[in-house]
């Protein structure tokens, strides 16, 4: 348990002031950590250090993004020559067309890309896209899969799929036309097509990382694009956690399939606020002012984001033969490790790796069930955190998050992160 007496002073203290303005204490709900959070104040590379001077390997790496390391410097060095010259100008500037052309060079189906701000703003807008190009109302989404927090996506499945709101202040009419099915179950899917002409998009996290980790069944998403094809569905990949990282063209280019449009965040802007929807000229020509789409915002493309995607993507297309190859070796090292480790130990886990992502559950069961994670023991998980935490390593602080390596962690962060997932799971075992 974190605590007042140990190194989380401060914390506690800060979290304490928190609460009294901020709803939890927290601006986003999996931040909350019980009995409270700790505080950061600074990260370098693989490190983030907190508010009581205590540093520990980052493995949650806002929740991906931070694909090349904290504070990378070719890209802090690249914004900061760009913040003197002005934060927002609300014109058009050449960093957002330069911005748009590098997407377009290493994304072949990105013939046009919109720039938004963040990851809930590029699928909502992908949704709306697809909903005005098709004509069409009803969207399917599955359900391990996590889009962001607006009403056609935050739903639970219902009657026959229709989803209803799974949170309070959602509208029933909004998430009655997003149809919710299980991830991975092709002869489901293709029935629910079958007997439903009003379907416009499927959108899908091509690698659902949200609740667990969960990969696809062979010929599953090739499945998937040649019935969108047949059925003139737009076919969305969700691509805020997987582009960029999985390859520099994103799960798009690591299985090889091209959806419709796609849409980027996290690790596209290194910990900058940057989201994308990119995808086929004449999906993308609905938008406004020359469509009939209307999307707008304040801030989409701002000076500060722009640069800092411009300068990780061209970081990631100059080292690409380095970057991926590197967090890939780096990630199977370490589930290497906890898998020799959990195996010693006779515990029932499910670990889950690609490229450089990866997770781990303490519990007994077949990959393949979505479900898994969902009856995942969090007292397990807990214990299991608080004692990576002792020993130096930070995990994102649910059950349900994935790990995330980055292109800076280093050959002593591997070996650290496998004793201390060795130490970790021994009190596990012990307490089972
Ligand atoms: C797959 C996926 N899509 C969309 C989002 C929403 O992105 P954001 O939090 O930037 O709005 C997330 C956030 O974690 C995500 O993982």
């Amino acid at each position: 348990m974190l605590n007042e007496s140990g190194p989380f002073k401060q914390s506690k203290i800060l979290f304490n002031r928190a609460k009294a303005v901020i709803p939890s204490g927290v601006n986003s709900p999996v931040r909350f950590y019980e009995p409270f959070p700790f505080f950061a104040i600074s990260g370098k590379g693989s490190k983030i250090v907190t508010i009581d001077h205590m540093t520990y390997i980052d493995y949650c790496m806002g929740y991906g993004a931070l694909l090349l390391g904290h504070a990378y410097t070719p890209v802090t060095n690249y914004v900061k020559s760009q913040i003197d010259n002005g934060s927002l100008f609300c014109v058009p500037t050449e960093n957002e067309v330069e911005l748009a052309e590098l997407i377009s060079k290493i994304i072949p189906f990105a013939e046009m890309t919109r720039i938004v701000n963040t990851g809930a703003e590029a699928t909502m807008n992908a949704i709306r896209l697809a909903r005005a190009f098709t004509k069409k109302k009803n969207i399917i989404k599955f359900d391990i899969c996590y889009h962001g927090t607006y009403d056609y996506v935050l739903v639970n499945a219902g009657q026959a799929h229709r989803g209803v709101p799974s949170s309070e202040g959602g509208i029933d009419e909004s998430a009655s036309q997003t149809l919710v099915l299980p991830y991975n179950d092709f002869t489901e899917l293709e029935q629910v097509i079958d007997t439903n002409d009003n379907i416009a998009a499927i959108i899908m996290e091509p690698v659902p990382a949200n609740t667990g980790l969960i990969l696809p069944e062979k010929e599953y998403l090739s499945n998937i694009r040649r019935i969108t094809r047949e059925k003139n569905i737009v076919l969305i990949f969700d691509e805020v956690i997987t582009g960029f990282r999985l390859a520099l063209g994103g799960a798009s280019e690591f299985f090889g399939i091209q959806p419709d449009l796609a849409t980027y965040a996290k690790a596209m802007g290194n910990g900058f606020p940057i989201g994308a929807i990119a995808g086929k000229k004449e999906v993308m020509e609905q938008f406004a002012p020359m469509g009939k789409l209307y999307q707008a915002s304040t801030f989409a493309g701002n000076p500060m984001s722009s640069a800092a995607s411009i300068s990780t993507i061209k970081t990631l297309i100059e080292q690409k033969n380095k970057v991926y190859p590197k967090t890939a070796r780096t990630c199977d090292s370490i589930v290497r490790g906890i898998r020799d480790v959990s195996d010693g130990y006779g515990l029932d886990f499910v670990l889950t790796s690609i490229g450089s992502m990866f997770h781990l559950s303490i519990i007994r069961g077949e990959r393949k069930d979505e479900g898994l994670m969902r009856k995942v023991d969090p007292r397990i998980f807990k214990l299991m955190y608080n004692e990576l935490l002792k020993q130096g390593v930070f995990i994102p602080p649910s059950q349900f998050e994935t790990c995330f390596v980055s292109y800076s962690h280093i050959e002593e962060d591997i070996d650290q992160t496998i004793e201390s997932y060795s130490n970790a799971l021994q009190k596990v075992k012990e307490h089972r």
